[in-house]
């Protein structure tokens, strides 16, 4: 079958990357979707499987670090777009280790933009979206939001890796014409979460009874965002939004961890038939991550004015949703904890 794009999704077996794909390899029949993964411990291919055998889906196990492999996938899947997600993604461990984050975010982002650019040359109709964060802002007081035009101020190993990635991007826009788009999106969650970020961890602990780890006073504040609102976001910019352009997502929803924390564990309550507030008696305040953002809050009025987009559901509907996935889906949370993860676990969250 001849496809009439052909597009490269790195990290598609990770969080975001996982309901990206899906919907592309869904809605879109006429485009081939190549999944570029290196499934290091956030990839796991079983987040794919009711695409796997689709017709119009490919995977590759490679690594961006490697720039051979990059240039035989361009060659071999003819590679017309690419949309970048591969990342370590997990702040707190950028923090105990800085240096994996150096060379997937930043020089395996550059090893892309070089295949694109070795593979494109400079013809018209192609697109490289880099998926990027909010935290390349730096952190908040009490008013204000980030916009398009806020200063970068990346105050954690791994913003400052994406912040790298960003300015990277930039520059082969404004130095090579590559036809690049970029978005800057707010903390999300959902479905196939990885249990070591706040929402997907408190979920698993609390179905356990095990503590429930709060940093410094529980008085951060994030904006958070349904993921597969995300993918809709990053699939309409795909389409629609202007080269050379960025775009903030998010859906104006910030919450103090504190206050999130509780709403889990009452809902919890609810669903596992528990006595109302036996689950908050787990909540224990622990030292705070060094370095810690104080809020991010993003404005998304440019996505929404000039592309039309908008979340499609609230926090609340989107939470329960998350929670009768995960609680349908032990045996996953099972498989990605168990092995390596059970010692960074042992020793980030339980001081072992
Ligand atoms: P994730 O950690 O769940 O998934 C990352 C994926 O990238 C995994 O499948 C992993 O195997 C793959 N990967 C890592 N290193 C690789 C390498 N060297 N080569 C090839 N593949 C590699 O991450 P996520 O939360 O899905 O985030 C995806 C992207 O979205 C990242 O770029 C992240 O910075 C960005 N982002 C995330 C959020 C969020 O709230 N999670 C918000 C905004 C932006
Ligand atoms: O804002 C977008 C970013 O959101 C993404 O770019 C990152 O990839 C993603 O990991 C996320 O970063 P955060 O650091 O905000 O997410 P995390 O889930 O790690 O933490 C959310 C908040 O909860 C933060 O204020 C720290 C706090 N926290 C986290 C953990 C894991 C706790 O209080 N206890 C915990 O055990």
């Amino acid at each position: 079958m001849e496809f009439s794009k052909h597009i490269l999704i790195t990290g598609g077996a990770g969080f975001i990357g996982s309901h990206l794909v899906r919907r592309m390899v869904r809605n879109y029949p006429s485009y081939l979707i190549v999944n570029l993964d290196k499934l290091t411990y956030a990839g796991n291919l079983e987040n794919l499987s009711d695409v796997a055998d689709a017709p119009n889906y490919r995977f590759e196990k490679a690594d961006i670090c490697d720039p051979a492999a990059l240039k035989a996938i361009f060659e071999k899947h003819q590679i017309t777009d690419v949309i970048h997600l591969a990342a370590e993604s997990h702040v707190d461990r950028s923090i105990e280790g800085p240096m994996e984050f150096v060379l997937t975010n930043v020089v395996g982002t550059v090893n892309l933009l070089e295949a694109a650019r070795a593979a494109w040359q400079n013809e018209a109709g192609h697109v490289f979206h880099h998926v990027s964060t909010d935290e390349v802002y730096g952190s908040l007081g009490e008013e204000g939001l980030f916009t398009e035009q806020t200063a970068y101020d990346p105050r954690s190993p791994y913003s400052a890796s994406k912040a790298s990635s960003d300015h990277f991007v930039r520059a082969y826009f404004h130095t090579y014409g590559l036809p690049v788009k970029m978005s800057n999106c707010s903390n999300n969650y959902g479905s196939h979460h990885f249990p070591e970020k706040l929402i997907p961890l408190m979920i698993h602990n609390i179905v356990n009874e095990k503590p429930l780890p709060v940093y410094g006073k529980g008085d951060n504040i994030r904006d958070w965002l349904w993921v597969e609102d995300h993918a809709s976001a990053i699939d309409t910019i795909f389409h629609n939004g202007r080269l050379g352009e960025s775009y903030n997502v998010g859906g104006l929803n910030e919450w103090t961890n504190i206050e999130l924390v509780r709403f889990l564990c009452s809902l919890l309550d609810r669903k596992l038939g528990r006595a109302s507030g036996s689950s908050e008696q787990l909540i224990t305040y622990v030292t705070d991550r060094a370095g810690h953002d104080k809020r991010y809050a993003i404005d998304a009025t440019k996505l929404e004015t000039e592309l039309g987009w908008k979340p499609s559901i609230t926090f609340e509907e989107g939470l329960e949703r998350t929670v009768d996935w995960y609680l349908a889906n032990q045996a996953w949370v099972e498989k990605v904890t168990s092995g390596a993860y059970q010692d960074y676990y042992n020793h980030m969250y339980l001081g072992r």
